[in-house]
This record gives structure tokens, sequence and C-alpha cells, in this order.
């Protein structure tokens, strides 16, 4: 798809690269510097997940547009172990790092819509997406 660009994430430098690329799109796009602060944090949490979690994986960045709105997705998938259950995952302060068990919650708040489809074994797959109010 000509409106996505991706990152692979292998070491903690691929994070740093796909905040870069989200702020660039995110600029591009017209969201203002508060909004692409909430972007690029949203994507450093799901690509730290992918690192630290999965091991590697993509994150992609789409430039979407809805009725004439103008917005930003990330799309954060790999082929990690999954995640057993979503709902607890979901919750402010589950971690089984022993992280603080923040940042899928945060990403959710963080973003205006946000779906997640995980299945043990089979990785993860989670899409957030933000429009310019
Ligand atoms: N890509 C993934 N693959 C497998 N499990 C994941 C993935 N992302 C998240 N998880 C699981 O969901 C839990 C919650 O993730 P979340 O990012 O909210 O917290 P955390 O990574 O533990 O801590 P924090 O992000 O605050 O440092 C993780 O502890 C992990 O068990
Ligand atoms: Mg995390």
């Amino acid at each position: 798809m000509e409106n996505q660009s991706c990152v692979l994430i292998q070491t903690e430098w691929d994070i740093v690269a796909a905040r870069q690329l989200g702020r660039n799109v995110a600029k591009e796009v017209g969201f203002g510097t508060v909004d692409q602060a909430r972007i690029t944090t949203a994507i450093s949490e799901l690509a730290r997940n992918i690192y630290i979690y999965a091991g590697e994986g993509q994150v992609c960045i789409e430039k979407i547009i809805k009725n004439g709105q103008a917005g930003l997705r990330i799309v954060a998938v790999d082929k990690g172990p999954g995640i057993p259950d979503i709902r607890l995952a979901m919750e402010d302060g589950y971690s089984t790092s022993g992280g603080l068990g923040a940042g899928l919650p945060g990403v959710k708040r963080l973003m205006d819509d946000f779906e997640i489809d995980s299945s043990l074994g089979s990785g993860t797959e989670i899409k957030a997406s933000k429009w310019i109010r």
C-alpha cells in the first residue's frame, strides 16, 4: 500500500526509527505537536512490546482518510507468543515482565480507536488510529 511505511523491529534502535517515522507522518497528516507526541508515545509502547515479548516484528504507519477526515493508523504485528488473556493485558498495572503494565492501556487512551487481535502461539496484531479533530 502506497500510504503505508513500515519499520522492522529487531533492535532497540528500530524502536527509535519507528518513532521518527511516526512523527514525520503525523506532521505530514497535519497533527499538532501534542498529538504528535501522543502518537510517538503509542508507537514506542507497541514497538517496545514487540521487542520485549516477541523478539521481532513490524510497525507500520498509514495515512488514513474517512468521510473527508484525515488520520494516522499504527499497525503493530508480530509472530511471537501471543497474549493469552487480552482483557487482563489491557488492565492498568498488569505485566508479565515486571514492567508498569501501562503500555497497552496507555496506547488505548492516547489513540482514538484501538483493536487487538492475538492468540496463543500465533502472534499479535494491534491497530490504533487517531483522527485530526
Ligand atoms: N506483542 C506482544 N506479544 C506478547 N505479549 C504481549 C505483547 N504486548 C504485550 N504483551 C503482554 O501484555 C502485557 C501488558 O503489556 P503492557 O505494554 O501494557 O505492559 P508491560 O509491557 O508489561 O509494561 P510497560 O509497557 O508499562 O513497561 C505484557 O506484560 C505482556 O504479557
Ligand atoms: Mg509494554
